[in-house]
């Protein structure tokens, strides 16, 4: 087995998709393990799933540290000095600057639970609903300074039903997430995914997965 890429997590809460991320790190051949789970919340869920799982964990309560530029400056250097190559936002609920988002930029990426550029921000479930779009889902992409934005990596559709409520959509959706999440975690740790401008283009034949899985192939 290859060297694996070491990995940071943030998150804010529950913790879903980084338990997902755990869960496929604990596969052997899986490309990458984590390194560093890193709350902003001493109140995140997600910190007990992390630590029962033997991983290191950290907050950086940012309402402690006086200054977003604190908190960032805190966080790079804890992710640092863990060794990490890769963070991944999982349900990360701050706004990051800048400065955080270019020192880390294309190794910096996020899920977001919406068909990007559709529906940024809060309340995206409730809002597709709204709107009426047939089709939804959730994008993994690289972050870029403005907010849920930057090359898309991969992306799953669900169906919107008649019936559906913002509860039954986000779980839905939710369900994909935690597939995409690591897809898209092995296909950059094995460096099958390259940015190409701002573009993400893969080098797998990923023919086999079921047809809504739609990440750009080359
Ligand atoms: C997910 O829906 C994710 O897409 C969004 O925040 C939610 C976090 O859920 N960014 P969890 O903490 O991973 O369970």
């Amino acid at each position: 087995m290859t060297r694996k890429t070491p990995v940071a997590v943030m998150i804010s809460g529950r913790g879903s998709n980084m338990a997902a991320l755990i869960e496929a790190c604990e596969a052997p051949d899986f490309p990458a393990e984590i390194v560093l789970v890193l709350s902003n919340r001493y109140e995140a869920k997600g910190l007990k799933t992390a630590a029962d799982a033997g991983i290191a964990t950290e907050v950086i309560d940012y309402r402690g540290k006086g200054s977003r530029k604190a908190f960032e400056d805190a966080a790079t250097a804890a992710i640092e000095a863990a060794g990490a190559e890769l963070i991944c936002l999982a349900g990360f609920m701050r706004l990051l600057t800048p400065h955080f988002v270019e020192h880390w930029r294309d190794r910096l990426i996020n899920i977001h639970p919406s068909l990007l550029p559709a529906f940024p921000g809060l309340d995206t479930h409730e809002r597709a609903i709204q709107t009426g779009v047939r089709i939804s889902g959730c994008t993994v992409h690289f972050v870029r300074a403005e907010m849920d934005s930057g090359p898309i990596i991969v992306q799953a559709a669900v169906p919107v039903t008649a019936k559906d409520t913002a509860r039954t959509l986000a779980a839905r959706v939710l369900e994909q997430e935690h597939r995409i999440y690591p897809l898209a975690v092995a296909l950059i740790a094995s460096g099958k995914a390259r940015r190409v401008g701002e573009q993400v283009i893969v080098d797998e034949d990923l023919s086999g997965l079921p047809p809504l899985v739609v990440p750009p192939t080359a």
